[in-house]
C-alpha cells in the first residue's frame, strides 16, 4: 500500500473528558468494536481511572498497564485508529497538553448529567485555540440529565464554538426512548440491556407505539425547530474547528455508541500536513520524519527504562533504519521500539504518518525533538511549553544525596514532568508546575525512583516574564520580583501577583518582560 493510502486510513484522536464522564467505559466499547477486548473491564485497573490524589500512587505501582494503556491502535473497518488517552485527573500536568500536539482530532465527552465541568475548560480551550476539530460526546443519557438545549447552549458559550447536534435524544433516564441520528435519517431506539435497533424513517409508521408516545412526539418537534433555527452541518467548520458534531447517547449501555464511532471516524481528519522549520512537511513524504511528544521514565521499573513517544508525521517507518536526531544532528539506528496495544506492549517493524510508536530512550531524547530520514534538516514546530502557575523552591533532605538529587531533577525536566528554573545569583534550584499534583508526583518519583526525599518550600503562584538581556542589574529584583534562569540560561522573573508586575513596568519601562506563552 502507498503512503498515500496508508495516511488516508490513519484517524488519530485523544479522548478528553472531565474524570467520572466517562472516559474509560466509552474507550472500552470502542475496543470491543475493533475488536481488541471481548470484555469491558480490562482497559485499566478498576478504580485507577479516578484519579484521587492517592490513587494515582497506586498507578505507580501498576504503571506498566496504565501507561502501555495511554496509546492504543486498532483496525476498524477500513481505516486505522490510533486512541490517545490523557490524564484526566482533576489537576492538570504538562502532559496532557502536549497530548494535544499529536492528534488530529479530539473527542470530548460531557456527562450529561453535569454539563460541562469547571476544571476541564482549560482542556477544551486548549483544542479550540489550536483549531483541533472538536467531537462531542455527550454521555449518561440513561440518567435524568440535563435539557439537551441547555447543555448546547453551554458548550458554544464556554467555547465559543458552533454546535450542530448530529442526533436528537427522544427523552432521558426512565423516559430514555433513543436518538434521532439526523446524519442517516434513522431513529435509534433503546432497547435497555439489548442491543439497539435501527428504524429507517419509512419503517417508523410501523411503530405506532413508539411514534405516538409523547415523549417521541416532543421530539419530533424540537428536531423541526433545530432544522429551522439551528446552525447548518458543515464538514469545513467541523475541520477547522468552528462547529461541533454533537452525539448524544450512553457509553455504558453501550447505546448510540457505535452510530457515533461510525460517523466520527468518516469525519475525523486523517493527518495533514505539519509545520516546520523548513516550512510545511506533507505526511505523503517519502523520507520518514516525526516528533516527540512525550518521554516516559521507568515504565517497566524492573528495567529502569525509559521510553519516548514519536508521532509519526512523514514517510514509512521501519524498524532498524537510521535516522538524524536534528538538535544534535546525530545519526541514531532505531531498532527497540513498539506499538501499543490495550494491554501490552508489541514490537512495531512498520509505522506511517499519524501511528504513535514507543521508542527505547537511553537518554539522549528532549521532548519537542526531530527524528527524520533522508538529506534535509528541519524541525517540527516547537511544542508549547504551558505556563507554570506554582513554583516551589527544592532541595535534597540529605545533602550527601546530591547526586542522585542532580540526577532525578535532570530527568524529570527532560522528561517534561516539571520546568526547572535557578535562582540568581544565590543558586537555588526552583520547580514550577501547573498543578499541585504535578508535585505530589514529582516528590514521589524522587524518592522511589531516584531514592531522594526532598523538601519543598513554596514561593506561591508566580507570573514569569522573560528578558531579553544578556546582562542584569540583580538590584531591582528581591522576593516580590524573584530573578531566576530557565534551563537555557535565559532570565526571567517571577512575579508575586499583577500588581507587582504593573508596579515593575511602569518604574523599568526600558526593560522589555516578555510573555512567552500564549495559552490562557
Ligand atoms: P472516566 O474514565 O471518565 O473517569 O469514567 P468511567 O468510564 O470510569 O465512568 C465513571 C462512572 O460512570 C462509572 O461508574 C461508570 O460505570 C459510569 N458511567 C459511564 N458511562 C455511563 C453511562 O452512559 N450511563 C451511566 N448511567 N453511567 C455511566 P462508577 O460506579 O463510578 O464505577 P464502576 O464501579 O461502575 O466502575
Amino acid at each position: 500500500m502507498t503512503i498515500k493510502l496508508e495516511v488516508e486510513r490513519r484517524k488519530t484522536f485523544a479522548i478528553i473528558s472531565h474524570p467520572d464522564a466517562g472516559k474509560t467505559t466509552l474507550t472500552e466499547k470502542l475496543l470491543m468494536f475493533g475488536n481488541l477486548i471481548r470484555t469491558a473491564g480490562t482497559v485499566k485497573g478498576k478504580k485507577t481511572g479516578k484519579y484521587a490524589t492517592s490513587d494515582w500512587m497506586e498507578i505507580e505501582k501498576q504503571r506498566g498497564i496504565s501507561v502501555t494503556s495511554s496509546v492504543m491502535n486498532f483496525p476498524y473497518k477500513d481505516f486505522k485508529v490510533n486512541i490517545l488517552d490523557t490524564p484526566g485527573h482533576e489537576d492538570f500536568s504538562e502532559d496532557t497538553y502536549r497530548t494535544l500536539t499529536a492528534v488530529d482530532s479530539v473527542v470530548m465527552i460531557i456527562d450529561a448529567t453535569k454539563g460541562i465541568e469547571a476544571q476541564t475548560i482549560k482542556l477544551f480551550k486548549v483544542c479550540k485555540m489550536r483549531g483541533i476539530p472538536i467531537f462531542t460526546f455527550i454521555n449518561k443519557m440513561d440518567r435524568e440529565a440535563r435539557e439537551p438545549l441547555a447543555l448546547l447552549e453551554q458548550i458554544e458559550e464556554v467555547l465559543d464554538i458552533e454546535t450542530y447536534p448530529m442526533n436528537w435524544p427522544a427523552g432521558m433516564g426512565k423516559r430514555f426512548l433513543g436518538i434521532y441520528d439526523r446524519y442517516q435519517n434513522q431513529f435509534v431506539k433503546f432497547n435497555g440491556n439489548e442491543k439497539e435497533s435501527y428504524l429507517a424513517d419509512g419503517e417508523l409508521d410501523n411503530h405506532p407505539d413508539l411514534i405516538n408516545d409523547p415523549t417521541f412526539q416532543d421530539m419530533k418537534e424540537e428536531l423541526s425547530l433545530l432544522d429551522e433555527a439551528g446552525d447548518q452541518f458543515s464538514l469545513d467548520a467541523v475541520l477547522s474547528g468552528d462547529q461541533t458534531p454533537v452525539f448524544f447517547g450512553s457509553a455504558l449501555a453501550p447505546f448510540g455508541v457505535e452510530v457515533f464511532f461510525d460517523t466520527f471516524i468518516q469525519m475525523a481528519p486523517n493527518p495533514k500536513p505539519r509545520k516546520t522549520t523548513e516550512g510545511l512537511i506533507q505526511p505523503e513524504k517519502a523520507d520518514f520524519s516525526g516528533f516527540i511528544f512525550k518521554i516516559q521514565a521507568n515504565m517497566n521499573p524492573a528495567h529502569r527504562d525509559r521510553v519516548a513517544f514519536l508521532r509519526v508525521c512523514s514517510g514509512k517507518f521501519e524498524r532498524g533504519m537510521t535516522v538524524k536526531l536534528t538538535r544534535s544532528n546525530k545519526l541514531i539506528k532505531l531498532t527497540q521500539t513498539q506499538q501499543f496495544v490495550a494491554s501490552s506492549r508489541d514490537t512495531v517493524d512498520t509505522a506511517f504518518p499519524g501511528d504513535i510508536i514507543g521508542i527505547y530512550d537511553p537518554g539522549i531524547y528532549r521532548i519537542g525533538d526531530t527524528l527524520l530520514e533522508g538529506k534535509e534538516n528541519f524541525k517540527y514546530d516547537e511544542l508549547p511549553q504551558f505556563p507554570p502557575e506554582l513554583f516551589k523552591r527544592v532541595t535534597a533532605k540529605n545533602v550527601m544525596k546530591s547526586k542522585q538529587f542532580k540526577k532525578g531533577l535532570e530527568q524529570l525536566v527532560q522528561e517534561g514532568a516539571i520546568q526547572l528554573f535557578t535562582g540568581y545569583p544565590m543558586e537555588s534550584h526552583i520547580i514550577g508546575a501547573v498543578g499541585e499534583l504535578q508535585y505530589q508526583v514529582f516528590e514521589h518519583r524522587m524518592k522511589h525512583e531516584y531514592n531522594v526525599e526532598v523538601n519543598l518550600e513554596s514561593i506561591g503562584e508566580r507570573i514569569p516574564r522573560w528578558l531579553e538581556l544578556e546582562k542584569v542589574d540583580t538590584q531591582l529584583f528581591d522576593d516580590r520580583n524573584l530573578l531566576v534562569k530557565d534551563r537555557d540560561g535565559t532570565f526571567l522573573v517571577l512575579f508575586k501577583n499583577d500588581f507587582a508586575l504593573r508596579w515593575f513596568q511602569d518604574k523599568h519601562a526600558d526593560i522589555k518582560l516578555i510573555d512567552l506563552y500564549d495559552v490562557n
